[in-house]
């Protein structure tokens, strides 16, 4: 016997439940956590067993799960379950999208978000090592309302699973509470010999308190048809815990944080503070990177080396370079290089490239921008859909007022500019190399390499305005003061 589990049959995953306790127009399995679907976080535990089948069995809000799914995995084979009931008539209508199967068949459900690849390697291989007719994923819990009851022989191996509704029946017609009080539960997730699987699913009916085609029937059968059925019990009770409702999605959502935290911790992230710190389940972050209170880092974001992220940044798929820092920032689809520096309080939206050892300050916000390399644009200010030469200096208050109503239009500032505070730039607009803009400046045409522009509007001084416009007021006190000094 090898030591090594062969890859399954089949995985199916169950998905065709209304998920009513959500009180949700988002079908259940859609909700996320960690930035990933709970029956996309399903879907990657079944894919890491490399099945030669992977089946998701649908129902209930058809339509946006089949779509949903297939963005997922688009070699997924959809299975569609009838008005029949029941996780047994669910596997039944999987194994018919497949044909028949022999081999190992694996059986997970879409609202179980943190079942590890680990968890269901260990469950085939012990299956398949052991010769079993089935194998089903079991703990013991302080509390087993509402679960499967995992009944042993003496030997250890399983006769059954009795529902909670049915131990309940048992109970109240026999007064023997035995089956209630039994803590072991069926997680719901299985390894089967495809060949019993669907002999056994033949003969399981509805004859039971909820009505339903049950799947736990079949331990029961492969049982009595000789089979060896046994449990693979985790200590690990949140890997086998469903989502039924929202208290559950925050619970499971804040676990899987917590383990995520954990392994970048351990790969050498300090996190400063890993209860406000949430952090994807597809972000990446490399070593000495750290990241500060009140963080969140989503989807695709990755942090190069030694840089600092935080406290109060949200970045949506965004590259942050080698030891960069970025404070109290909301970035979305943005690309910060090495060295630079980004915040506080900065807004940087879709499309803008930060350069090496550039800078975008306090009260910035940005979109569709190449900014070079060295180029700083520090304080009070808008720029979008431009371009920003290296090592160019754009003053406090720049605006590029890149929209004329109806279209959107791009300015090109080049390298080694200066510009002067309060400079609006009325796109299409190009500012050579070297250029200077002075305060105020209003850019309607474009500026050769080297010049200096400005808007010649002559500064008036009015004599003794204010002694006479603002006669007693305190200005003009102060004024008539500063007069009788001089
Ligand atoms: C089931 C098990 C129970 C186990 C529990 C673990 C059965 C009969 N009972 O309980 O022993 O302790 O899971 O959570 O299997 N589903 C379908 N089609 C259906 C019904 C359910 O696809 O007709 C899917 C649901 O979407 C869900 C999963 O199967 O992902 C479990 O359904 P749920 O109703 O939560 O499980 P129970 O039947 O209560
Ligand atoms: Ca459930």
């Amino acid at each position: 016997m090898s030591l090594n589990s062969s890859s399954p049959a089949a995985v199916i995953v169950l998905a065709a439940g209304a998920g009513t306790r959500m009180k949700s127009s988002l079908p259940k399995v859609l909700h996320s956590i960690g930035g990933r679907s709970l029956v996309g976080h399903a879907l990657d535990a079944a894919v890491s067993l490399k099945p030669e089948h992977l089946v998701a069995v649908v129902r209930h809000e058809r339509e946006r799960v089949v779509e949903h799914l297939l963005a997922h995995n688009s070699d997924l084979v959809i299975a569609d379950q009838d008005e029949i009931p029941g996780t047994g008539r669910a596997v039944e209508q999987g194994l018919e999208a497949i044909g028949s199967v022999s081999g190992t068949v694996v059986v997970t459900y879409g609202d179980v978000p943190l079942l590890t690849p680990e968890t269901l390697t260990a469950l085939v291989t012990e299956h398949q090592n052991a010769g079993n007719a089935v194998t089903v994923l079991s703990a013991n819990v302080p509390d087993a309302t509402g679960y499967g009851r995992i009944v042993r022989d003496d030997s250890g191996l399983v006769t059954q699973i009795v529902e909670h509704k049915d131990a309940l029946k048992v109970a109240e017609e026999t007064g023997d509470s035995t089956l209630v009080d039994i803590s072991e539960i069926n997680s719901g997730i299985y390894a089967f010999d495809g060949e019993v699987l669907s002999q056994s699913l033949a003969q399981v009916t509805t004859d039971n308190v909820q009505g339903e085609k049950y799947l736990t029937d079949v331990l029961g059968l492969a049982r009595e048809a000789g089979g060896r059925v046994a449990a693979y019990v985790t200590d690990d009770l949140m890997e086998v815990e469903g989502v039924n409702d929202r208290v559950q999605l925050a619970t499971l959502g804040a676990e899987l944080n917590r383990r995520v935290a954990e392994r970048w911790m351990r790969s050498g992230v300090t996190i400063v503070d890993p209860s406000t710190t949430w952090i994807d389940v597809d972000v990446e972050l490399a070593q000495d990177v750290t990241i500060k209170p009140n963080t969140q880092l989503h989807g695709t974001t990755t942090i190069a080396n030694g840089a600092t992220i935080g406290p109060d940044t949200t970045l949506n798929d965004v590259q942050v370079g080698e030891n960069s820092t970025v404070r109290r920032t909301v970035a979305t689809q943005a690309i910060i290089g090495p060295g630079s520096n980004v915040g506080p309080f900065t807004y940087i939206r879709p499309g803008t490239v930060l350069g090496e050892h550039g800078k975008i300050g306090a009260f910035y916000e940005t979109k569709n921008v190449n900014i070079g390399r060295g180029a700083k644009l520090s304080h009070l200010g808008y720029a979008g859909d431009a371009d920003i030469g290296e090592n160019t200096n754009i003053g406090c208050g720049n605006i590029t007022a890149n929209y004329d109503g109806v279209n959107k239009h791009r300015t090109t500032i080049g390298a080694e500019v200066r510009t002067g505070s309060n400079t609006v730039f009325t796109a299409p607009v190009e500012i050579g190399d070297g250029a200077y803009t002075a305060a105020g400046a209003v850019v309607r045409k474009n500026v050769p390499p080297g010049a200096l522009t400005m808007n010649a509007v002559d500064q008036r001084i009015i004599e003794d305005w204010v002694l006479e416009r603002r006669a007693g007021s305190a200005a003009a006190e102060a004024a008539q003061k500063a007069r009788d000094k001089s």
